[in-house]
């Protein structure tokens, strides 16, 4: 089967992150986004994928390019000005070849295919969607089923009050290139506002199918720390190969640990390749430290992003925050909770 990505997205939400890479290279746990789900599409018997690029298509190529590291056959498809998820899937229709899958290109989820693609088949839908729980369905597409699990109603974005049920649209379908024809071509247009509410229209038939996997959209600054605390949390299963474990600290290639660093409570730290820790360093929860990070001595961090290049001063002070590419944190700053640095920023030493 093969696989078309939505990546075109301006990730306005998770700025200021966002500003050099998109959302789907930006690391997570070290590793550009997408790479963990192409790496869960290879392991599930994918072969071929298409990106569909908007917001700047060269990080990909940079990052994926023809797919062959990965295993992967992949091409992408670039759009000049955005064509909204529907439009992205239009154009590429003569990618699909029988029943294709189609992804957000934003969450993490460990999606079972097989069980997703047979009930697919054994219904006969035309379109199926895979569908999550969540407490709070206003950020996402609600769906409501019947009792044989064919879809009644998608609601993008319900306001509190049309609130029905709890499963949402987790941003993964199987699609029958039949579907496609009601898509008008070369325009901007939703699947999720267009596409999805005008097939229940005619009567054409959508199945929705509950995941029971783990399941995150990454797009926003807490949920893009959430995605780390839970992998090194143990909540959905990290790459691990290569690295070295020294207790709650997992080591790359290059990396240095003082042996006088500590780690208290649940979750473990990660250290980039090249990534240096120093002596009284001391951590809590689960932090993330990129490539050629230098934590100097004393500092304290507890559930963090440090994206490459990074230098966390001597004595500071780093809580539930993420730090940009090659920041530089003074001594005895203080970062608090949700506070996000861009690349590059500097922090004057005791900056609050
Ligand atoms: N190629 C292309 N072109 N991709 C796009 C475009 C576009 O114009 N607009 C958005 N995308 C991509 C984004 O990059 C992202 O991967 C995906 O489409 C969904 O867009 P978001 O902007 O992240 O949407 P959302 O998170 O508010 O809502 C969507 O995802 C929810 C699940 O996380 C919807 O599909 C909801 O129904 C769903 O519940
Ligand atoms: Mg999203």
């Amino acid at each position: 089967m093969r696989a078309l990505i939505l990546t075109g997205g301006l990730g306005t939400r998770l700025r200021p992150l966002t500003l050099a890479l998109p959302k789907p290279v930006l690391p997570v746990v070290n590793r550009p986004f997408l790479e963990h789900q192409l790496l869960d599409l290879r392991r599930q018997g994918v072969r071929e994928v298409l990106l569909a690029t908007g917001y700047k298509p060269k990080a990909f190529a940079k990052a994926f390019g023809n797919g062959h590291r990965l295993g992967l056959k992949l091409r992408y498809a670039h759009e000049t000005r955005p064509l909204g998820t529907g439009g992205a899937v239009r154009q590429a229709l003569s990618f699909f070849k029988g029943t294709t899958l189609v992804l957000n290109g934003d969450v993490l989820q460990r999606l079972d295919l097989a069980s997703f693609r047979k009930r697919h088949l054994d219904v006969r839908a035309e379109v199926s969607i895979a569908l999550t729980r969540v407490a709070d369905p206003t950020q996402f597409g609600l769906v409501e089923t019947n009792g044989r699990g064919l879809v009644k109603r998608f609601l993008e974005k319900p306001s509190p009050e049309e609130v029905t049920c709890d499963t949402i649209n987790a941003g993964a379908y199987l699609i029958e290139p039949s579907a496609l024809d009601l898509i008008p071509p070369g325009v901007l247009y939703s699947i999720e506002r267009g596409l999805f509410p005008e097939l229940l229209k005619r009567g054409r038939r959508m199945a929705g199918w509950v995941s029971n996997g783990y399941w995150l959209d990454i797009g926003t600054l807490d949920k893009y720390l959430q995605a780390h605390v839970d992998g090194l949390g143990g909540a959905w299963p990290l790459p691990l190969a290569g690295l070295r474990h020294k207790g709650a600290f997992l080591l790359d290639h290059g990396a240095r640990l003082s042996p006088r660093a500590s780690h208290e409570g649940r979750g473990r730290v990660l250290l980039g390749p090249g990534t240096t820790v120093e002596a009284g360093a001391r951590f809590s929860g689960s932090v993330c430290l990129g490539a050629d990070v230098r934590v100097a001595p004393g500092a304290a961090l507890n559930d963090c992003v440090v994206l490459d290049g990074a230098r966390i001063g001597a004595e500071s002070r780093l809580d539930r925050c993420l730090v940009g590419r090659n920041v530089r944190i003074g001594a005895g700053s203080v970062v608090g909770p949700g506070r996000a640095l861009g690349d590059g920023s500097r922090l004057t030493p005791f900056s609050r």
